[in-house]
């Protein structure tokens, strides 16, 4: 464990300052003052016709002003007298036997950064108290409780997201600790996967081990399903069907996958060759992606448009293209305005990262008229403390290049000869995790990213065997 998660674990999530920065915000937006924010959490839910639970998901908004994971729990922030009350769950006898004894008063006082706790029983006399002193209560529409008094109470889900989405954009210290944790994790388990090729015959198989060892390092759950892929299954963006063979055929993998640390995420991806050997093509579009995020992070820094760097990585896939030959040596200008490059690279060069994997607060515009730009998740300049992915990626898609191919005017820019030598390589997408700090950023992805090291360790892993890995975590 490093000396800054050791330090984390004496302190506590400091909800009460997230409450106080929510606040502000809506006070600056709305001049609102002396009001109430109600929020509730997530509650455990039954399966349709079952008595087992569905995995349980804390909800974001309710764990920014709470820290508090438990299920069923309800948040109230008096921001006249700046007091911040966490309603536990009624205490329900008969399900002690089955779940054990539910956390206390007392206990949650001293874990939870709150200033006072109370049974949800007690829900409707304070916000009655509240009513009588003629405090609004502003909630989200995603609220739980539905007692008369809780259905009362004023419905401002704008006001209250744009707050919580403004407050959430910018981490803090403590929570930049959790993201660093998480990556850190990450790291491990990216590594664990590069190194255990010998025993990865299946994608099935590289989930597993991302798994195995998220799980070790205590991260129960990931924030997106794990992306396993090998050959042209690469192709698509978020497959999750994780389980084809990776045969002679399919010898390109990528994993995109991230641990999560205190529903805090990370959000990695990684591409290697099966065996260790790059093929001459996957490595000349491997080499096109890095150097797209290269430049990429080159211009990442506060007070930089994000529309902007999102460009320039179509203008190097531009250059490169051209250069393979896959475009035709024609005015770079005119493929760019012609959006061809969508084809390859069709989503965003990355997003806000934080409590969720596409955090809130990016104003994004999915009915923007730029093809370029409708798949990008964050539309706002860069500020420090953001936290964010840089992930360019270029993919072979039949589905995405259908139109094209069958397109004599689009076919003016593409040499077909060129691109059917590609195919087989599905995609490749490189995915590190960085904070915007004053004049730059911090790379929290620390797995190597160069195609010769990677190589390196696949070959040593089947050299060495992967039982040496193992032992190591
Ligand atoms: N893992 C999903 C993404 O990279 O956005
Ligand atoms: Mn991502
Ligand atoms: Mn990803």
């Amino acid at each position: 464990m490093t000396q800054e998660s050791c330090d984390l674990m004496h302190l506590k999530y400091p909800a009460k300052a997230h409450a106080k920065k929510t606040y502000e915000f809506l006070k600056a937006s709305k001049s609102k003052t002396n009001v109430g924010i109600f929020l509730s959490g997530e509650s455990l839910e039954l399966h349709p016709y079952s008595d087992q639970t569905k995995v349980f998901r804390q909800n974001r908004y309710f764990y920014y002003l709470s820290g508090c994971e438990i299920p069923g729990c309800h948040i109230l922030y008096e921001a006249g007298i700046e007091k911040l009350t966490l309603f536990l769950p009624n205490v329900d006898k008969e399900d002690i036997m089955w779940s054990g004894p539910p956390i206390l008063r007392k206990e949650a006082m001293e874990r939870f950064d709150v200033d006072s706790v109370e049974y949800a029983v007690r829900i409707d006399e304070v916000l009655a108290d509240l009513s009588k002193k003629q405090i609004p209560v502003l909630t989200l529409n995603l609220n739980k409780w539905s007692t008369p008094y809780a259905k009362r109470l004023i419905e401002s889900e704008s006001d209250v997201m744009y707050a919580l989405d403004e407050s959430r954009l910018i981490k803090d210290s403590f929570e930049i600790s959790l993201m660093k944790k998480a990556a850190s994790i990450t790291d491990k388990c990216h590594l664990a996967v590069m190194s255990a090729t010998p025993i990865e015959s299946n994608e099935t198989h590289i989930h597993a081990e991302f798994m195995y060892h998220a799980l070790r390092q205590g991260s129960k759950y990931q924030l997106y399903d794990p992306i396993c892929c090998a050959g042209p299954n690469c192709s698509t963006l978020h497959y999750v069907k994780n389980d084809d063979e990776i045969g002679q055929d399919k010898k390109s993998v990528l994993i995109d996958a991230g641990a999560e640390w205190k529903c805090y995420a990370s959000d990695v991806t990684r591409c290697f060759p099966i065996n260790g050997d790059w093929t001459k093509e996957h490595l000349q579009i491997y080499n096109i992606v890095l150097k797209m995020q290269q430049v990429t992070m080159e211009m990442i820094k506060p007070g930089a448009l994000w529309d902007d760097i999102h460009l320039t990585a179509h203008r190097v896939l531009i250059k490169e293209f051209i250069r393979l030959g896959i475009f035709k040596n024609v005015n770079e200008e005119a493929i760019f305005e012609s959006d061809i490059t969508t084809r390859f690279f069709p989503h965003g060069l990355g997003h806000l990262l934080g409590l969720d994997t596409h955090d809130v607060g990016g104003r994004p515009n999915y009915d923007d008229t730029n093809q370029k730009l409708r798949y990008l998740r964050l539309r706002r300049e860069l500020r420090k403390g953001m936290v964010i992915t840089n992930e360019p990626g270029v993919y072979f898609s039949p589905f995405l290049l259908h139109d094209v191919l069958n397109d004599a005017k689009k076919m003016e820019f593409i040499n077909e000869t060129v691109l059917n030598m590609y195919w087989y390589v599905g995609g490749v997408r490189i995915e590190d995790d960085l904070l915007v700090t004053d004049d730059g950023y911090e790379n929290f992805t620390k797995i190597t990213s160069d195609p010769q090291k990677i190589s390196q360790i696949i070959k040593d892993s089947y050299e060495g065997g992967v039982d040496r890995f193992h032992n190591l975590i």
